[in-house]
């Protein structure tokens, strides 16, 4: 069966790797076309819009997307390269991404961080005997995508109303009431139990699906009592009745950033919400090679739409290279998720093991995996370019 898949390059170094990992699908034998959505920073410039409704209805009708990535700049910048003709209709940026994920409800983020053997990026550490060891991370992480932090409701100076129920809160009146109202800025952290339970729930499936023995909500309940203390609440409702041969972990973000390199093989699938989900996925993504290698999957799961990208940004400074030197794993490895996700994990598990024969031999390297820094010259340092790379995995095809 042929399938349509919506290629989102966006800007600088998306197009690039978005274009190295079609190829790489195409030589697996994933059979598709590419149809191109139109997404990022020519088309704020252009028409005043970096997520233009065309884009919105082929994603509406195919379900099915790959997105590169976007530059965004902040919003005065923005307007200064604003076609003149647009610039006093009032229109103001705001990231084509995040609109993609609040338009699709796109609540599920899944960011899996899994080191590749030989991989020079790869996270050691001293061990007790003085040696070096290098543990194997693989773990899966679940992003609350749509609420808490990044929920955009927030105010400097709030409005009356807001500061009057805030009022109500004896903290507020005991900690903030001396403050005058217009030196206060307030950003709300909402979880509601619907999307709460849905990233739950996505977890604990992965765990199943995939065979991994536990599930670590990784919040601040003891202090971030509500939203921290309800999702974790919530899980170990939702592990008793539904998931009882699971096991249910709990860590504090804070300490989770100092486990995680003192012994992060003994996590496999991570919970949280939005914003401690994007600092713990981070973390993990440095121990198995940073960017280069960091990959996600967004979706929603009542209506199958879902988009997969990189979690590196468009580095415009690397995208006026005349030959790039990007890493395209991520993409690449952005691209065997959708295969997963697609019902194609034959086809994804012949992409990675190419890229772990690639990894392992150590023969073609991207500026990155050789730790040089980023600069036109890292070719003749005898870094592979993006396009090496990418050829290196397919001929390592089977
Ligand atoms: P970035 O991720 O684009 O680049 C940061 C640095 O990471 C680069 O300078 C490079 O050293 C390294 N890097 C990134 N991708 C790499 C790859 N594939 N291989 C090897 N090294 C790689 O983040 P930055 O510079 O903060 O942002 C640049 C632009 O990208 C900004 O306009 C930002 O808003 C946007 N951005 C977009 C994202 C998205 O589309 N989802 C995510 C993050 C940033
Ligand atoms: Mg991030």
């Amino acid at each position: 069966m042929k399938r349509t898949i919506v290629a989102m390059p966006g800007d600088g170094i998306g197009r690039v790797v978005l274009e190295e990992a079609i190829r790489v699908l195409t030589a697996a034998g994933f059979e598709a076309e590419y149809p191109e959505g139109d997404i990022g920073w020519e088309f704020w410039c252009r028409e005043g819009n970096p997520l233009p409704q065309r884009t919105i209805d082929l994603l509406e009708k195919h379900r099915i997307g790959l997105f590169g990535a976007i530059t965004s700049k902040p919003k005065d910048a923005a307007l200064a390269e604003l076609d003149p003709a647009l610039r006093d209709k009032g229109l103001v940026y705001s990231s084509p991404i995040v609109g993609l994920r609040q338009h699709f409800g796109l609540d599920i983020c899944l960011r899996p961080c899994r080191s590749y053997k030989g991989n020079p990026l790869n996270f050691i550490r001293r061990g007790a005997d003085g040696g070096v060891e290098e543990p194997f991370v693989d773990v899966a992480i679940f992003r609350q995508n749509t609420e808490g932090l990044y929920g955009g409701v927030e105010w400097s100076n709030p409005p009356q109303q807001v500061y009057d129920a805030l009022m109500t809160h004896p903290k507020f009146s005991k900690n903030f009431g001396w403050c005058p109202k217009e030196e206060i800025s307030v950003s709300t952290r909402i979880f509601t139990r619907k999307m709460t339970r849905r990233i739950l729930v996505a977890a604990f499936e992965h765990a199943v699906k995939y065979g991994y023995k536990s599930v670590t909500v990784c919040e601040k309940p003891n202090v971030i009592r509500e939203t921290s203390g309800m999702m974790y609440k919530m899980a170990q409702e939702i592990q008793r009745n539904e998931y009882p041969h699971i096991e249910l972990w709990n860590t504090n973000i804070d300490a989770q950033m100092m486990w995680l390199t003192k012994n992060p093989e003994t996590y496999s699938v991570i919970v949280a919400g939005n914003m401690f989900g994007d600092i713990v996925s981070d973390a993990f993504a440095g121990l198995i090679g940073g960017l280069g290698f960091a990959c996600s999957a967004q979706y929603n799961p009542d209506t199958g739409v879902a988009v997969f990208e990189p979690t590196h940004g468009s580095a415009p400074k690397y995208a006026e290279y005349p030959v790039s030197i990007v890493n395209p794993v991520a993409m690449i490895e952005s691209a065997c998720m959708m295969l997963d996700y697609l019902g194609e994990g034959e086809i994804s598990k012949r992409i990675r093991k190419a890229v772990a024969l690639v990894v392992e031999e150590g023969n073609v390297r991207t500026y990155d995996m050789m730790k040089l820094t980023g600069s036109p010259d890292v070719l003749k340092s005898g870094a592979a370019s993006t396009r090496e790379m990418a050829d290196a995995i397919i001929a390592h095809l089977e």
